[in-house]
């Protein structure tokens, strides 16, 4: 649905067409429901923005959640190298889905074992997204989901004017200077609704390409435990809230 209308659970919504795909014939509606928002973002990230080609290094931190399930999964399908962090929890789920190399984010640092990659698909945000520059080949590229928006996410995503990017400037000032250090450049993706990017993870999912993970399907009664668990952040894979038959 468009961002604008982001935002609230309900049984009916108008959504424009041009934003909607068929359903994979493989999927109930649960499963399919935790494709568009996650399968989306990392499509996006991975292929538009990182540009991955057989034979890119990428390093995905937070592999097991709802956007990593499909990451892990799509990077492959575009013939990249996988290392990704998940802890013991998330270890088995992470290989499954075809990580290369899994580093243990609560026992090792990641920058001590991670080098040379060709772009990094941050999802966590914070002291993991700014050790990311280290990690990343001078000329690379670091696309995070989780840490601040730049001036691009300003005019590019979200069609903003000049205070927003101003703005935007000055929140990922940090983050930009890092990148700068390290020869590699940054963006922050906000991910955009689209029917035929829908349409071909469609594809890949009933080609079982695509394996969209789910972590549990809440009843709508439930919601607000389906939002605590949320939080957590140790979802492995999509959080679903179904509405009542
Ligand atoms: N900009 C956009 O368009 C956009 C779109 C979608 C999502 N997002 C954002 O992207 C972020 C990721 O979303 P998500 O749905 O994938 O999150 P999620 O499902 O809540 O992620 C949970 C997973 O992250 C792992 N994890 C937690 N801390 C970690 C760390 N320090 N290092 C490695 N793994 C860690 C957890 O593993 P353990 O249980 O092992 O700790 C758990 O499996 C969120 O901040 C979300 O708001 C942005």
């Amino acid at each position: 649905m468009p961002k604008e209308s982001m935002g609230a659970f309900a049984d009916y919504t108008v959504v424009p067409e041009g934003l909607l795909a068929r359903m994979p014939a493989t999927l109930d509606f649960a499963v399919a429901a935790g494709v568009p928002l996650a399968g989306l973002t990392a499509l996006q990230a991975l292929r538009d923005e990182l540009q991955l080609r057989p034979g890119s290094r990428v390093f995905i931190p937070g592999g097991a959640g709802g956007v990593g399930t499909f990451a892990i999964q799509i990077a492959r399908w575009l013939g990249a190298e996988v290392t990704t962090t998940a802890s013991e929890r998330g270890r088995a789920l992470v290989e499954r889905l075809g990580a290369d190399v899994v580093i243990d984010y609560t026992s090792q640092r990641f920058e001590d074992h991670v080098r040379d990659m060709d772009g990094v698909f941050d999802l966590i945000g914070g002291d993991t997204l700014m050790k990311s520059f280290q990690v990343v080949k001078p000329g690379g590229k670091v696309v995070s989901i989780a840490g601040m928006p730049e001036p691009q996410t300003a005019r590019q995503d979200l069609g903003g004017g000049f205070l927003l990017t101003a703005l935007f400037w000055a929140v990922s000032y940090r983050l930009r200077a890092q990148a700068k250090k390290h020869g590699v450049t940054y963006r922050y993706l906000f991910m955009h609704p689209s029917g035929p990017e829908l349409a071909e993870l469609g594809g890949l999912i009933e080609e079982k390409k695509l394996e969209p993970v789910i972590d549990r399907v809440f009843p709508f009664a439930d919601i607000a435990d389906a939002f605590v668990h949320l939080e957590s952040g140790h979802a492995k894979g999509k959080i679903v809230v179904q509405m009542p038959a």
